[in-house]
C-alpha cells in the first residue's frame, strides 16, 4: 500500500508534530544513552544519528513504513536482478538493475536471462588491467612513441561524476606521474583549458558513453580529433589516442576506435552507478588496477551489509528512513552534504545526480501523482569553508535542512593542529544546530558582558538560534579506496530505499529527455537550417539577441 494512503502515514504526521515540542537537548538530558542507542558501527563508517528529531517510536513507525513497502523484498530484487510484483526495478526502461554486480567477487555467479555476468563483469576487468598493464609497462604508446601519462576522460553526468570524484577523493594513493583531466562540459572554456595543460604525445583519450549518443560528449570528442590531427598525429595514428567505454559498440567503431580498446557497458548498470565498471578506467588508470579493486571490495562490504543486516542496524536503511521523515513529514526541501575532508569536495556533486536523478519524480510507479515529497535538493561543500558562507541560514534561517557531516579520524595530512582544528569545527556546527541558543542564554550572554538591560534585550533576539535541527555524523577511520567504496555505496542504497518508501522509480530519468529535445531543434534555429520553428517569445527573443550578437 502507497505510504500516504495507509493509516501510518497520518500516524507519522501526528507524530512529527508531537517530536518537534520537545527540544533535542532534552531528549540528550533525559537519556544518557542516546549516542549509543541511535548510533551503529558499518563496514567502515560509524553512523552517529543522535541528532535527529526521533525518539524509539519513530523508528519504530519509521520501520512499520519499510515494511508495508516490502523493503526486504524490494532489496533482494536489487541483489538478483530479478522483478518485484511482476515488474523489473526499473519497469519504465525494461531494464534489470544490477549495480551490485559490479563489485560481486569474480568468482561468484550471477544468472540474468541465462548467462553468468558476473563473467562478463571479470572479462571486462581482465581487458582493463591487461591494457593498463600495456600502459603503465609502455608496450602501448603515443604517436611518437612516448609514454601516455596522461589521461583525458571525456564524458558527461554518470560518465564523468563518478570517476571524478574517486580521484580526487583518493589522490593520495595516485601513482606517481599518472594524472588525469575530466572534460564534461559543451562549454569550450572546458575543452580549452584543457588543451592548454596536455601534451598530445603522451595523453590518451577516453570517450565514456553508454549511449555513445551524448551530444556534449560526442561533440568534445570531435574537437579533440581535429586538435590531434593539428597537432601533426596522422589520421592512422588517431587510434593509438581514443579508447572507449560505451554499450553501443558499431557506433564508437564508427568514430574510428578499435575495437580491442572497445570496454563494454550493460544495460544492467544506469549512468550514475557506473563508476563500478569500465567507467572506473579514469580510477585505475590513475590509482591502479589494486585500488580500483580495493574500492569496488569496499562497496561490496556495504552491499552484504546492507542485504543482510537487521534494519535498526543498517546504515542505508537507517538514513534512508530518517530522509524520508525529514522530506515527507517536515517539508524539508534540502539535504545538506558536507564533508570535512578536503579530498571530498566533489562528493555532493556525485550525489546530486545520484539522488536527484533517481528520486526528482512526481508520480509513483503506476504512474500516479505522489500525495507527497519525494527526493530533496542535495547541495553542500567542505567544511569549514561553508562555516563562514551558507551556515549561518542553517543556523538561524526559516528552514528545516537536514545535515550529513562527513569526516575521517585521521588525515593524510597531518600537519600541526589542522585536523584537531578540523574535526573540532565538524562536531562544534552539528553541535549548534542541535542545542542552539535559547532567548535566555543569549541575554545571559549580553548582561555577563557588560551590556545593559535595554540593549540587550534589543540584540537578544537576533542571537537566538533555534536548535532542533538534525544532522548525521558519518565518521570514517580514514578515506581509503575501501571506505570510499563503502561511502559512495552506503548513498547509493541509502536513495534506492527512499525510492520504495515513496514508491518510485529511482533507475529513470525521463526529465532529463525534453531538454535535450528541444536544444537540438533550438541548435537548428541558431544555424538557420530551421527557420519556420515557431518558439514562445521569450525564447524567441533570447535566440534573436544571440543571432544579432554572432559573428
Ligand atoms: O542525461 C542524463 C544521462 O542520461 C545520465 O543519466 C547519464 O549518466 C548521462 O546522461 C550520460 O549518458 P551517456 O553515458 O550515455 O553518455
Amino acid at each position: 500500500m502507497r505510504l500516504d494512503h495507509s493509516p501510518l502515514h497520518q500516524e507519522l504526521k501526528a507524530h512529527a508534530l508531537d517530536i518537534q515540542s520537545k527540544p533535542m537537548r532534552e531528549m540528550f538530558r533525559d537519556d544518557p544513552n542516546r549516542f549509543a542507542n541511535f548510533s551503529v558501527q558499518g563496514p567502515h563508517i560509524f553512523l552517529d544519528y543522535s541528532k535527529n528529531l526521533i525518539n524509539q517510536n519513530t523508528l519504530s513507525l519509521l520501520n512499520k513504513a519499510a515494511e508495508n513497502a516490502q523493503l526486504h523484498e524490494q532489496i533482494k530484487t536489487l541483489f538478483n536482478g530479478g522483478k518485484f510484483e511482476g515488474r523489473l526495478l526499473n519497469h519504465t526502461e525494461n531494464r534489470s538493475v544490477l549495480h551490485t554486480a559490479l563489485r560481486q567477487p569474480v568468482d561468484s555467479s550471477l544468472i540474468l536471462d541465462g548467462k553468468n555476468i558476473i563473467e562478463d563483469v571479470k572479462q571486462c576487468r581482465e581487458k582493463m588491467a591487461g591494457f593498463l598493464q600495456k600502459i603503465h609497462t609502455k608496450q602501448i604508446l603515443g604517436f611518437t612513441n612516448k609514454p601516455l601519462r596522461t589521461l583525458v576522460s571525456i564524458g558527461i553526468g554518470g560518465s564523468f561524476l563518478g570517476p571524478k570524484v574517486v580521484t580526487e577523493a583518493l589522490k593520495p594513493y595516485a601513482q606517481e606521474g599518472y594524472n588525469c583531466h575530466y572534460l564534461a562540459n559543451i562549454d569550450g572554456t572546458d575543452l580549452a583549458e584543457i588543451l592548454q595543460k596536455i601534451d598530445p604525445e603522451t595523453t590518451l583519450f577516453l570517450l565514456q558513453s553508454k549511449s555513445f549518443s551524448t551530444l556534449e560528449t560526442l561533440e568534445n570528442a570531435k574537437e579533440v580529433k581535429a586538435w590531434l590531427l593539428q597537432s601533426g598525429v596522422s589520421e592512422a595514428q588517431i587510434r593509438q589516442h581514443f579508447i572507449a567505454v560505451t554499450a553501443n559498440n558499431s557506433a564508437a567503431i564508427e568514430f574510428g576506435i578499435d575495437e580491442d580498446h572497445i570496454f563494454p557497458m550493460w544495460d544492467w548498470v544506469g549512468g550514475r552507478y557506473s563508476l563500478w565498471s569500465a567507467i572506473g578506467l579514469p580510477i585505475a588508470f590513475v590509482l591502479g588496477m589494486n585500488n580500483f579493486e580495493a574500492l569496488l571490495s569496499g562497496a561490496h562490504e556495504m552491499d552484504q551489509h546492507f542485504l543482510n543486516t537487521d534494519f535498526d542496524q543498517n546504515l542505508p536503511v537507517m538514513m534512508a528512513l530518517l530522509g524520508v521523515w525529514y522530506q515527507t513529514y517536515f517539508d524539508a526541501d534540502s539535504h545538506a552534504i558536507l564533508p570535512y575532508d578536503q579530498y571530498l569536495q566533489y562528493f555532493p556533486d556525485h550525489l546530486q545526480q545520484l539522488d536527484m536523478e533517481s528520486n526528482g519524480k512526481h508520480v509513483d510507479r503506476d504512474g500516479k501523482d505522489l500525495g507527497y515529497h519525494s527526493g530533496p535538493v542535495i547541495w553542500g561543500g567542505v567544511g569549514c569553508n561553508g562555516q563562514h558562507a551558507y551556515h549561518q541560514l542553517l543556523h538561524q534561517g526559516t528552514r528545516l535542512i537536514p545535515s550529513d557531516f562527513i569526516i575521517p579520524l585521521q588525515s593524510h595530512h597531518d600537519i600541526g593542529a589542522h585536523h584537531k582544528h578540523l574535526f573540532a569545527n565538524c562536531l562544534s556546527q552539528s553541535q549548534a544546530l542541535m542545542q542552539g541558543k535559547n532567548l535566555q542564554e543569549a541575554t545571559d550572554e549580553l548582561l555577563a558582558a557588560g551590556m545593559d538591560q535595554a540593549k540587550a534585550a534589543q540584540l537578544a533576539p537576533h542571537k537566538v538560534i533555534k536548535g532542533n535541527r538534525p544532522s548525521n555524523t558519518l565518521v570514517l577511520e580514514k578515506t581509503t579506496p575501501e571506505s570510499i567504496g563503502a561511502l559512495i555505496a552506503l548513498y547509493e542504497h541509502k536513495v534506492f530505499v527512499q525510492s520504495v518508501l515513496w514508491n518510485i522509480n529511482a533507475f529513470d530519468q525521463w526529465g532529463v529527455e525534453l531538454g535535450k529535445s528541444l536544444s537540438s531543434n533550438l541548435y537548428q534555429a541558431l544555424e538557420g537550417s530551421d527557420s519556420n520553428h515557431q518558439f514562445d517569445a521569450s525564447t524567441e527573443g533570447l535566440l534573436n539577441k544571440f543571432k544579432q550578437a554572432d559573428c
